[in-house]
């Protein structure tokens, strides 16, 4: 598969030397192919292709999303097009002052970037644990459980798509539901960067799936 990252720091880019090694084309779609961020990426693997974001992004059959919330909509301008139809992967949050809703909770930050972006599909999925579990999701011990990981989209073949990159890097893919679904995703964030980095318990736990 063809997959463009827009954003490839902590989150984005040990996703994509992970998904390059699994055997996909991998782009970064880089505003500055000297930022910081794209020289990291290409140390940790040489194999990632840099591409300006549109040449990234119309070659792409997926696009994942990993900038700061903050910078969305002027990551995905002049985008619009190239997206249309494509499945757009929301990694992003919005965290707020004291680690609250950066929307008030009034609406998903996947939400908005779907208005952003009407003709893509838009699929919220890897943000629901801090960056060291998209480095290494390993947890021993526990039989064939997997770790979790919740996903949320209002369309089926996106969903199907995305949930089929999560099994190939070793998640078990959970779906929530529509997009809307993803404001309760962006909470747990909340409670897993509380539970993780504020209370200490440390980034090495994931939610896994028991179901009768
Ligand atoms: N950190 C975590 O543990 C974690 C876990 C789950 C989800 N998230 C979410 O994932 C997202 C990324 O977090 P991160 O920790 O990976 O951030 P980060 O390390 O700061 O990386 C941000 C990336 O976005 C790029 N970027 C910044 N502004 C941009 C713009 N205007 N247009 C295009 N690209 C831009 C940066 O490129 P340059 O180097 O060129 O500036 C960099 O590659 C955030 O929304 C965060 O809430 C984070």
């Amino acid at each position: 598969m063809n997959i463009a990252f827009i954003g490839v720091g902590n989150v984005g880019a040990p996703l994509a030397d992970r998904l390059q090694k699994l055997g996909h084309q991998v782009a970064i779609a880089a505003r500055d192919s000297q930022s910081k961020s794209v020289k990291e990426a290409l140390a940790r693997n040489p194999a990632l292709v840099v591409q300006s974001p549109i040449a990234a992004v119309s070659s792409a059959d997926i696009v994942f999303l990993a900038t700061p919330f903050n910078v969305v909509e002027s990551a995905l301008s002049n985008l619009n097009s190239a997206l249309d139809g494509k499945v757009l992967v929301d990694c992003t949050n919005p965290v707020g002052a004291n680690l609250t809703h950066g929307l008030e909770s009034k609406i998903s930050g996947s939400e908005t970037i779907q208005q952003l972006v009407p003709n893509t599909l838009v699929v919220k999925a890897f943000t629901i644990y801090g960056f060291e579990n998209f480095e290494d999701n390993t947890y021993p011990g526990y039989g064939d459980l997997k770790p979790a990981m919740l996903i949320a989209g209002s369309d089926r073949n996106a969903k199907d798509l995305v949930a089929e990159l999560c099994r190939q890097l070793a998640w078990e893919p959970i779906d929530t539901g529509n997009l809307a679904m993803s404001l309760h995703l962006e909470h747990m964030t909340l409670l897993w960067i509380n539970m993780a980095r504020v209370q200490g318990r440390g980034a090495g736990f994931v939610w896994a799936m028991l179901q009768r």
